[in-house]
């Protein structure tokens, strides 16, 4: 992936100006189409961005907001997308409602009445992740939909965790709006991401650049953020020629089988705590673990400090504790030495 990537940079950068009036504009719809294929979705209702964030904020920002509207989200969804939303309550006056969800539910309709319980008749958009970063946590994202839709609200998913880790078709998941990152579970290059906007509200979402010449029909007017490094675009194609080398269906039980091997092994464990569902059916390859006693951080620095084990500290939203990310790469050694570590630790 990487040599691809160098040896675009160098022959866009060689072949230049010409590239980019003539040929840029076919390729880019190749690779968009490509991207489609996979999330099973048109290619009219799909661009490519820089990231999630780019994604899930080029529609927070273009809605057409009013004062007294509501949103509803969750207090363990992603920073710069609740940061959007408070924005928009500064700029706008909407209200946003904020749930907070039970690691363990006892069932997808508690989660479906939870967000459901947050609706009013102001509301306008729910945000759900697919996937919840901090603690791997799956959603049931498409009764959450049915719910919303039922009560006249749309429903934007935040799936940076799950396109390249799960096997899924973005339609089917019954929402209005997905986003997702390529350079997360896809092994994308740095700074490509997919927008995914169901065909009949295109022409609802003010653009945030201006690109008037395009019909509003046309998702390539939410596209326009000028010159782009068409290399990375282009490198999109060598990442997906690695995951279809794979398919989807071997790679999620690879990543739900890593992230099950070492769990299992603390779950019991009278000082460790996980902060993941234990249904593996609520999970996928992220978990986060604690000790009990154990600052977070203070728990990320013994690990990487002593045991050279690189993982994230999460102190917030009720969840405290390491997040443990392994990859396709990852072995069962280094899933071991990361069970004999925390284990030595909490000792
Ligand atoms: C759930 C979730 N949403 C959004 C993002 C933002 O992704 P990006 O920085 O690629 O825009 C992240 C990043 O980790 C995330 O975990």
């Amino acid at each position: 992936m990487l040599e691809g990537f160098i040896r675009r940079v160098r022959d866009i950068n060689l072949r230049a100006s010409r590239y980019m009036r003539t040929v840029m504009p076919d390729d880019n719809l190749a690779v968009r189409t490509r991207l489609a294929v996979m999330g099973g979705c048109p290619v009219e209702e799909l661009i490519i961005t820089r990231n999630t964030t780019e994604s899930l904020d080029t529609v927070i920002g273009g809605f057409h907001w009013n004062a007294g509207d509501e949103a509803v989200m969750a207090q363990q969804d992603y920073g710069a997308m609740l940061d959007m939303f408070g924005l928009q309550a500064k700029r706008h006056g909407i209200v946003n409602r904020v749930v907070s969800l039970p690691m363990d539910p006892r069932s997808d309709d508690e989660i479906v009445r939870l967000y459901e319980s947050a609706i009013t008749p102001k509301t306008r958009l729910l945000m759900i992740c697919h996937m919840v970063n901090i603690t791997g946590q799956l959603l049931p994202v498409a009764k959450v939909a049915a719910m919303a839709h039922g009560h006249g609200v749309q429903v934007m998913v935040d799936g940076a965790h799950t396109f390249g880790q799960l096997e899924f078709a973005i339609p089917d998941l019954g929402a209005d709006y997905f986003a997702s990152s390529l350079h997360k579970w896809l092994g994308g290059p740095l700074g490509s991401g997919i927008l995914w906007v169901r065909r009949d509200h295109i022409p609802e979402l003010w653009p945030t650049f201006a690109e008037l010449g395009i019909p509003d029909t046309d998702i390539r007017r939410l596209n326009h953020t000028g010159t782009q490094p068409v290399h990375t675009i282009l490198a999109i194609n060598d990442a997906l020629d690695f995951h279809e080398s794979i398919g989807i269906a071997r790679k999620e039980a690879r990543l739900r089988w890593l992230q099950r091997y070492w769990t299992d092994k603390v779950r019991v464990h009278p000082r460790i705590h996980l902060n993941t569902p234990s249904d593996p059916a609520r999970t996928g390859a992220i978990a986060n673990v604690g000790i009990r006693g154990l600052a977070p951080a203070a728990l990320g620095d013994a690990l990487f400090d002593r045991y050279k084990i690189w993982t994230v500290a999460i102190d917030g939203a009720g969840v405290r504790g390491v997040r443990v990310t392994p990859h396709l790469f990852t072995s069962t050694a280094e899933l071991d030495a990361l069970v004999v570590a925390l284990k030595e630790i909490a000792a």
